[in-house]
């Protein structure tokens, strides 16, 4: 009898304990699902920099902070118009003279700041007045944020993101899986034609893009998209259309300045991929990342994030003879395009 209570007691107690473990890791597993976050935007009163900032405040966790910077004084009134909007994400805009107060804590820091392009540029065009407006940010993440994740979109993306890194090694900060250059517009825009072409659903699309953010240094792998095939004609007229798609928006909009719309949705899908990594969940993007030993310096590859960024660079498979050829023909020209960022800062 005494057994038999003492026997139901260690089951009772069995039982409780697990119910326990399993409230205590139901529990972490939410509040580790709803981190909030600070992520800063530097240039957010610009195009893409409004965009972005509207997904953001409408899409990070509860309780996480928006910061914006730019150097227009229209800065601080686009933090109060977001923050008419009701989600748990609080909006604070700083202007020209608060960029480390803008930066302070800052988790994912995102970089849309600089002049884009007009009909007739190309993003190399762009080079000499970016330079040096992203090495100043970079300066100033060293000084406020150095262990933030980087995420920059400022052309020409294959230069800017070298200065970046040559900004944080002179400081000492320099810490390669934190710092991004944002290829995911070159990604929605071959989800989007293919989707198109193929009469697919757009949600199943996935199109891996490696390479470079200029011209023909965005390399689609259309031989891996899964669930569709291509003509040879159908790649040869596909892939330069997704490597001019963003001068097809530029001349479309006719000197007003060139992708912004898609392109905040683009940075805000990339931001969240961040922010699930840094949550500990398991999330592979693409993006401009330095690489050892790779094809270039710098190069767009599948990448697995994690809590400190990139915890692996993926291989991005086998290329087809097409995809081969498009790779080497276009390394000389990125590899020109990451010195220009290096040199610029030696
Ligand atoms: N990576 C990509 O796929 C991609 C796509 C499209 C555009 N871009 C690039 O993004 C950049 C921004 O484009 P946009 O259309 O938003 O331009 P925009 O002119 O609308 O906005 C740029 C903003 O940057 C601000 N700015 C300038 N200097 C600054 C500084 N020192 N500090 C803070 N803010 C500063 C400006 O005041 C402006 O508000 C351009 O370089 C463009 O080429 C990149």
């Amino acid at each position: 009898m005494v057994e038999n209570i003492l026997e139901i007691d260690r089951i009772n107690l069995f039982l409780v304990a697990n119910f326990i473990i399993l409230r205590a890791t139901n529990v972490s597993y939410l509040k580790l699902r709803r981190i909030p976050m600070k992520v800063a935007v530097l240039g957010a009163a610009g195009g893409i920099g409004q965009a972005l900032s509207l997904l953001l405040k409408t899409g990070l966790p509860a309780g996480s902070e928006l910061s914006l910077y730019d150097v227009a004084p229209v800065v601080p009134g686009v933090a109060v118009d977001l923050s008419h909007i009701p989600t748990d994400v609080k909006v604070a805009g700083f202007g020209a003279d608060d960029l480390n107060k803008a930066l302070e804590g800052s988790d994912i820091v995102l970089i849309p700041a600089g002049m884009p392009r007009k009909p007739g540029m190309d993003r190399a065009d762009l080079f000499n007045v970016n330079a040096g407006i992203i090495k100043t940010l970079a300066e100033g993440i060293v000084a406020s944020c150095p262990k933030a994740l980087v995420g920059i979109i400022t052309n020409p993306v294959n230069g800017t993101v070298p200065i970046v890194a040559e900004v944080f090694k002179k400081a000492g900060t320099y810490d390669a899986k934190r710092v991004f250059g944002i290829t995911t517009l070159d990604v929605i825009r071959s989800e989007a034609f293919v989707a198109e072409l193929k009469g697919v659903d757009v949600a199943t699309v996935k199109v891996p893009v490696i390479g470079g953010h200029s011209g023909t240094t965005i390399l689609p792998l259309l031989s891996q998209v899964e669930g569709v095939s291509f003509t040879a004609e159908e790649v040869a007229a596909l892939t330069p259309r997704i490597q001019n798609a963003g001068t097809e928006v530029v001349n479309a909009k006719a000197g007003g300045g060139s992708a912004t719309l898609s392109m905040g949705a683009a940075a805000a899908r990339f931001c969240m991929s961040l922010v699930k990594g840094l949550q500990g969940e398991e999330v592979v993007d693409y993006a401009y990342v330095a690489v050892e030993n790779g094809d270039a310096e710098y190069f767009a590859h599948p990448v697995r994030l994690g809590k400190n960024g990139v915890e692996e660079i993926l291989s991005y498979g086998e290329l087809s003879a097409f995809e081969t050829k498009a790779k080497n023909d276009m390394l000389e020209t990125l590899k020109k395009d990451i010195k220009e960022g290096v040199d610029f800062m030696a």
